[in-house]
């Protein structure tokens, strides 16, 4: 993107050619990097620029388009589009734990929702995680109708063609299953098959693949079907989706019956009840790990009985009943060349370690994050030593780098016997590398502590916290506008041009109208073109109204990420009634404050943060201006609008006897209530057990609805 290449004007006719050259070499590359093996080398973002920078050529000279030019071939660049699946049931993910510790407080986290005493034994099933992808299969009437990605959880890839090429995924079910089945599962490569696969394509010279998983996706995600036939894909089946009849009670016998329908099911999965076992079942399975002939990455245990599963339901994105055990991660050792400061959105500094390439369990790291001063140092977020005294990180040290899953690699422990006789201990910088303010720590009021992070004190002043509030704003999850990635918010930011430049969220509403009026085009200028410049208009166009959840996480106030944008405008409702709320809680006293604050889930930190947020007039002034161009939407009425506390907002108090707090909470949640920490005048009802105390005082005041515990039970039921 505007980067130096010479402007398609100026090229000379030789120039030109072997541009062209160059291009058709390097696309054709990357589509074989992004489809045939799925590990792409460059940003889509950063392939389209390559494309119409070969039309932009081609159009200039016409006479020197390739017969093997891009825009020639026919079908070019089968950009996988699969038609769009929405999910009958969201496929959601799984919490990780890491120890024994974890286990056991995982377990222990089941027994306390469900008010279970220890002796009272719950059964567990634990079985391999597959390292593959999942997949939704839809039966209906005994026949595969549909196949799904899992995409991100809500709506997924129509795959159908593909997985239908799948010989172990059966396409009938037998007479008397269901007339409506989801069966969830992993599609995977199996490891000789994967090895097998390599070894064909070196000895037909061709590119070798990385790895199991990336070859299995990049099997799938083929237009073509018969691509897909000719890798040998499996599946496990371990889950399900929409079912019109559920066939047995348990995890365990669920999976009994899907084996019964002929699918594959994970033959070490067992079901136990203590935690001992559970956890000596994991040992187990990590020994037989190497000998498997497919990757796993660790146990998945999950609650057996499935009325319990219902009652323990979910958290925002994974199951209260089941979580991932995961295997230790795999370490390096390499060296730390330099460490890099970055300034994120909220002005945190945080060091980046670049290192030595180096393969970490099949994949190349290059950079490790170093967190914040203390750890550099070795110390822990509580103050705690997390390495030995001496072993801090120090520029040229070799280190143990540690990769776990998808996360950022971190740096475990450094080498001391490598430390280079002039390594100095690093000095965490006073002020800000990109706005020069000071950097300082605070101090946290409850501790007494240093904060564990440095921040920028610049804000607005600092262009880094600027641009990472914009890509913030347009990123996946807030505005999502599509054309509209990280490196073409450093360009707009940087431009000059008032017709240009984007410095601030309502700016790029108002892109289009001042181009209109200016000589410098978006379009003339290298890495967009005519066709790009319409779509990011439309694009832009298409998010003038959007969701209250996803407009007030774009607004990027600190300690308000998705989840609690999402509890904010279900408990405000609209745009208006939030930012007077908020505006109204500035004192730190009186009814928005308390009322914000006894939104469930919304703890005084959080709140805190927001009254910081809306007392800043620079603030004030961009929303402002943002409202001018866009409609944030009312919040949604909640699920399920049928139920009769629908809507309600319902406040728990005393003792409950047949439920726990927590499951009364999630239950309350599940029927589209909002259950509130203190009662208000807003409150609708409030359920209450023996000992209730204030709150009970409270509802007579406010004239509010009392019902007890087996009242609830009447009223949800009805
Ligand atoms: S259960 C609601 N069981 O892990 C929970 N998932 O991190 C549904 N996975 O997206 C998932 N093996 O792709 C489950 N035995 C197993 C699994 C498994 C692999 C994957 C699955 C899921 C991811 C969650």
């Amino acid at each position: 993107m505007a980067n130096v290449k010479i402007p398609v004007d100026n090229l000379t006719e030789e120039e030109a050619a072997a541009e062209l050259a160059f291009l058709a070499a390097e696309i054709a590359r990357n589509d074989e990097l992004y489809h045939g093996q799925d590990a792409p080398e460059i940003s889509d973002a950063d392939y389209d620029a390559l494309k119409r920078r070969n039309e932009a050529i081609e159009a200039l000279f016409p006479a020197l388009v390739r017969d093997d030019s891009p825009s020639r071939r026919v079908g070019s660049a089968p950009l996988a589009t699969f038609a769009p699946i929405t999910h009958s049931r969201p496929m959601l993910s799984l919490d990780n734990t890491f120890s024994d510790e974890d286990v056991r407080d995982f377990v222990n986290s089941v027994y306390r929702f469900l008010g279970r005493l220890p002796d009272e034994s719950i059964a567990f099933t634990a079985e391999p995680k597959i390292d593959g992808l999942s997949m939704s299969i839809r039966y209906e009437n005994g026949r595969l109708t549909t196949a799904a990605t899992r995409g991100d959880g809500t709506t997924g890839e129509n795959v159908t063609a593909n997985v239908l090429t799948i010989a172990e995924i059966p396409n009938r079910l037998p007479s008397g299953a269901p007339a409506v089945v989801e069966v969830r599962g992993e599609v995977y490569m199996a490891k000789s098959d994967f090895l097998a696969l390599n070894e064909k394509m070196a000895a037909e010279g061709k590119q070798t693949y990385v790895n199991p998983r990336n070859t299995a996706a990049g099997s799938l995600r083929q237009l073509d079907a018969s691509v897909t036939a000719s890798r040998k894909l499996r599946f496990f089946a371990y889950a399900w989706g929409e079912m019109s009849e559920m066939p047995a009670a348990t995890q365990y016998g669920m999976i009994e019956v899907l084996k019964g329908w002929g699918f594959p099911v994970n033959p070490m999965t067992k079901r136990l009840s203590r935690v001992d076992d559970i956890i000596a079942h994991y040992r187990e399975i990590g020994l037989a790990r190497p000998d498997l002939d497919y990757d796993i990455d660790g146990v998945v245990y999950k609650v057996d009985e499935l009325a319990l599963q219902e009652r323990l339901g979910f958290r925002s994105r994974s199951p209260r009943w089941a979580t991932a055990h995961k295997f230790p991660a795999e370490q390096a050792f390499t060296i730390v060349e330099k460490i890099d400061i970055q300034v994120g959105r909220t002005g945190a500094l945080t060091p980046v370690a670049r290192l030595t390439p180096v393969t970490v369990g099949g994949v190349v790291v290059t950079n490790a994050t170093l967190h914040n001063a203390d750890y550099i140092e070795g110390i822990g977020n509580s103050g705690e030593r997390i390495r030995a005294e001496d072993h801090d990180i120090r520029i040229g040290d070799t280190v143990i780098v540690q990769r776990a899953g998808d996360v950022i690699p971190q740096v475990l422990d450094v080498v001391m016997e490598k430390r280079p006789v002039d390594a100095v201990a690093y000095e965490f910088p006073k002020t800000c590398p990109v706005c020069g303010s000071h950097a300082v720590r605070e101090r946290n009021e409850k501790t007494g502590r240093l904060d564990s992070v440095t921040r920028c004190t610049g804000g607005f002043v600092c262009r880094a916290q600027a641009v990472e509030h914009l890509k913030h704003f347009v990123s996946r999850n807030a505005f999502d506008i599509e054309g509209l990635g990280s490196k073409q918010i450093d360009f707009f930011f940087e431009a000059e041009d008032p017709s240009l430049t984007i410095r601030t969220a309502p700016d790029i509403f108002t892109l289009e109208k001042r181009q209109a009026d200016s000589l410098t085009k978006l379009e003339n200028i290298d890495g967009f073109g005519k066709v790009s410049v319409r779509k990011l208009y439309d694009a832009i166009d298409a998010r003038r109204s959007i969701a209250l959840n996803r407009f007030i996480y774009a607004l990027g106030i600190r300690h308000v990420g998705e989840t609690n944008a999402k509890l904010l405008a279900r408990a405000y409702g609209t745009y208006a009634a939030f930012e007077e709320a908020m505006k109204g809680s500035v004192s730190l006293s009186g009814e928005a404050w308390h009322e914000l604050n006894s939104i469930d889930g919304i703890g005084e930190v959080v709140a805190r943060a927001m009254v910081e947020f809306y007392k800043e007039p620079r603030n004030l002034d961009v929303i402002d201006r943002l409202l001018q161009e866009v409609t944030p939407e009312a919040a949604e009425a909640i699920v399920a609008t049928s139920s009769p506390v629908a809507g309600k907002t319902v406040v728990f108090t005393g003792s409950l006897e047949k439920m726990t707090r927590d499951e009364a909470k999630a239950m309350a949640e599940r029927l589209g209530a909002k259950v509130a920490g203190s009662v208000s005048k807003k409150t609708d009802l409030v359920v209450a057990g023996p000992g209730a105390g204030s709150k009970l005082d409270k509802a007579k005041e406010f004239n509010v609805e009392v019902i007890d515990e087996d009242g609830w039970f009447e009223r949800i039921k009805s």
